[in-house]
């Protein structure tokens, strides 16, 4: 039985995909084998791994990606066997990212260290609570040593210090230009981006090797 994580904000752009990517990456290169469901209609995540396929497909020998409705996420994942799924969801919250959300056995929302992103927040949290599944919040595109980063994090850290990745992403270009050609910065060689990567995907697998599985509880 698969371990679930969602990826899931209603605010666009707050870096859902490209989070799911990295730790995908950062998953299977430690042997872990992994699916990605990608529920968005942009397919931003399914045409990343298309892009991979086509030019380092020996990447892919632990990482499959299938891109489907939310409303048939059910029926999917019964059929996967590998060790981890992750749910990549649309903006917006609709009915396809509260079935994502309900799936999962940890979500997690990315957020930029802005006012709006931490606003937006909320109705993502709130789903999670209706739907009783674990969440943390995962910084993202954060200025080094910036006083909005600073300040967000302990606006989470204050309200919702179990819920809060202690490793954050940077606002770092590698981020965005290794994902062109289907890669990660996991994929190439060491950078701040790399770096913060492997921080965050070490903290996800520690939590998600802690619980039980959720259709196990
Ligand atoms: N840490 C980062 N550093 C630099 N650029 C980033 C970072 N995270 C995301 N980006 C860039 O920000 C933009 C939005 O990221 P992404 O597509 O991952 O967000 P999303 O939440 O999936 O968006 P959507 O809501 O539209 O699905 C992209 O151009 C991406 O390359
Ligand atoms: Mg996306």
């Amino acid at each position: 039985m698969s371990k679930i994580i969602t990826i899931a904000q209603q605010k666009g752009g707050s870096g859902k995909t490209t989070i799911a990517a990295h730790l995908a990456a950062g998953f299977i290169s430690q042997g872990i084998s992994t699916t990605i469901f990608d529920i968005d209609p942009q397919a931003s995540l399914s045409t990343w791994f298309r892009v991979r396929e086509e030019k380092s497909p020996e990447l892919n020998s632990l990482l499959s990606c299938i891109a489907i409705d939310g409303n048939a996420l059910e029926s999917e994942i019964a059929k996967c066997d590998d060790k981890i799924i992750i749910i990549d969801s649309p903006p917006h919250i609709q009915n396809d990212a509260r079935y994502a959300i309900r799936a999962a056995d940890l979500v997690i929302i990315p957020v930029q260290p802005s006012p709006t992103d931490l606003w937006a927040t909320r109705a993502t949290v709130e789903i999670c609570g209706q739907e009783n599944v674990d969440f943390k919040i995962a910084l993202n595109r954060v200025t080094v040593n910036s006083k909005i980063g600073l300040a967000i994090r302990k606006v989470f850290e204050n309200s919702m210090p179990n819920n809060i990745l202690k490793n954050q992403l940077g606002n770092r270009v590698n981020f965005a230009s290794t994902m062109l050609d289907g890669q990660t910065a996991l994929e190439q060689s060491y950078t701040s981006a790399s770096g913060e990567a492997d921080a965050m995907v070490e903290e996800v697998l520690e939590i998600l090797n802690r619980k039980k599985l959720k259709k196990a509880a």
